[in-house]
């Protein structure tokens, strides 16, 4: 018998390689649905903890199923000995991204729980607001503020970073930024953990393995890296176009634009530029969000990019959200990590309900037939 014929896709792009009924991505109309639902309205109506649980289970929970999850949350947001230790003794100039990876892998060595997926999903999702929390309050020579019942899991990150209870409207809208990022089709990272999970490894190595591709600047990289450019224009003291015509003269992206599924616009962007206005109006000091309005309108009449079809995504106008709230720069990151979280979990969980090993094939383009040289023979 020969070998089928390969089908190369580098990037593999277009190429499908699972069902789920989990979030489905339209590029063209443009919309996001989570289960079914818009996400867009999800942002506006329910929760990042109502949204998990829809993701997770399939259906919106009754008031009481939504208080016993979040109680399943509460009992578990306290970090063990072994996860607080790493994250309290981390160096202070460690990326807050690698603190978060060893920390989520670690809540699976210090677990506490049945280490079942889901005990092992929930303890994710519950410590490593905990986790980033207390290594942003550890490297400003701070102690850790134990998580309150009383506040959900938003609330309780912004508490335990600043160690005072958040303006309410910081804390709802940390909780439309986690819902947001819950989950996004096959992206880099999701498809990082299902290949994971389809090894029947479990689900706290398959999250650990999605923050790692989470954290490269074509993935989830990029909202710090539009934050830090923006700091970069301010402090250059430069105008956005000339900034901007020098990163493309250099062949340098423009961080926060471009998408490999949506072609008009990224929906999650929207509520982002919505959300981007109001704390700018209420917030002292430079205008990002005009600054931001400069940049899209640069590159809208750009004719290398306008041709390519490049729009803002979901990380040109988080950053600037999340820096309004007091969130470090670097912190970026594992926030988009800590929304999507969810989906990694409920990605891996559909995974393992109807699994088969993700396997395939690199072109061998190499050389052939080389011969072995013993050691003391090579020149
Ligand atoms: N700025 C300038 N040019 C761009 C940008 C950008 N942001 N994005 C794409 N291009 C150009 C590329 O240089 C390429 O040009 P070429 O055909 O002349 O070589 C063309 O558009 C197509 O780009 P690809 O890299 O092939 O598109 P791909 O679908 O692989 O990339 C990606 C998508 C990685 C998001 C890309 O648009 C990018 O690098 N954006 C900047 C980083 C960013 O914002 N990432 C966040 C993505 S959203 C998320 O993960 C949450």
């Amino acid at each position: 018998m020969t070998d089928p014929e390969p089908i190369r896709r580098i990037g593999l792009e277009n190429v499908v390689v699972a069902d789920t009924e989990l979030s489905h991505i339209d590029g063209e109309k443009p919309e996001l649905l989570y289960r079914g639902v818009d996400a867009q309205e999800l942002a506006e109506k329910s929760s990042y903890e109502e949204t998990a649980y829809l993701l997770w289970n399939g259906g919106f929970p009754t008031r009481d199923e939504l208080d016993s999850f979040r109680g399943e949350l509460d009992d578990r947001r306290s970090l063990s000995h072994g996860v607080a230790e790493i994250v309290e003794h981390a160096p202070e100039d460690a990326v807050p991204m690698d603190v978060l990876r060893s920390a989520v892998s670690a809540t699976s060595v210090y677990g506490d729980g049945d280490g079942t997926t889901r005990d092992r999903s929930l303890s994710v999702l519950a410590k490593a607001p905990t986790a980033l929390a207390a290594f942003g309050r550890a490297r400003d020579g701070y102690e850790a503020v134990e998580p309150r019942e009383d506040l959900d899991t938003a609330a309780n990150f912004l508490y335990m970073l600043n160690g005072e209870e958040p303006d309410e409207r910081h804390a709802e809208i940390l909780d439309t930024a986690l819902l947001l990022h819950a989950d996004h089709g096959l992206n880099a990272s999701t498809f990082t953990g299902r290949v994971i999970a389809s090894t029947e490894s479990d689900v706290v190595s398959a999250v650990t393995g999605a923050i790692g591709a989470l954290k490269g600047p074509l993935h989830g990289g990029a909202n710090q890296d539009v934050m830090e450019m923006l700091l970069d224009i301010e402090d250059s003291q430069k105008d956005v176009s000339s900034y901007l015509a020098g990163m493309l003269e250099d062949g340098e992206r423009v961080p926060g634009f471009g998408h490999r599924v949506y072609e008009a616009f990224d929906p999650r962007a929207e509520v982002f530029k919505k959300i981007a206005k109001e704390v700018s109006e209420k917030t002292d000091g430079p205008d990002w969000f005009s600054m931001l309005e400069e940049v899209e309108a640069f590159l809208r009449e750009e004719k290398r990019i306008h041709e390519k079809g490049i729009s803002p995504n979901v990380d040109l106008y988080s950053g600037t959200v999340y820096y309004s709230l007091g969130v470090p720069v670097d912190f970026f990151v594992p926030m988009f990590a800590i929304g999507r979280s969810v989906g990694w979990t409920a990605q891996a969980q559909e995974q393992y309900d109807d699994n088969r090993l993700v396997r395939p094939r690199a072109e061998y383009v190499g050389e052939r037939g080389v011969e072995y040289v013993p050691i003391d023979e090579r020149e």
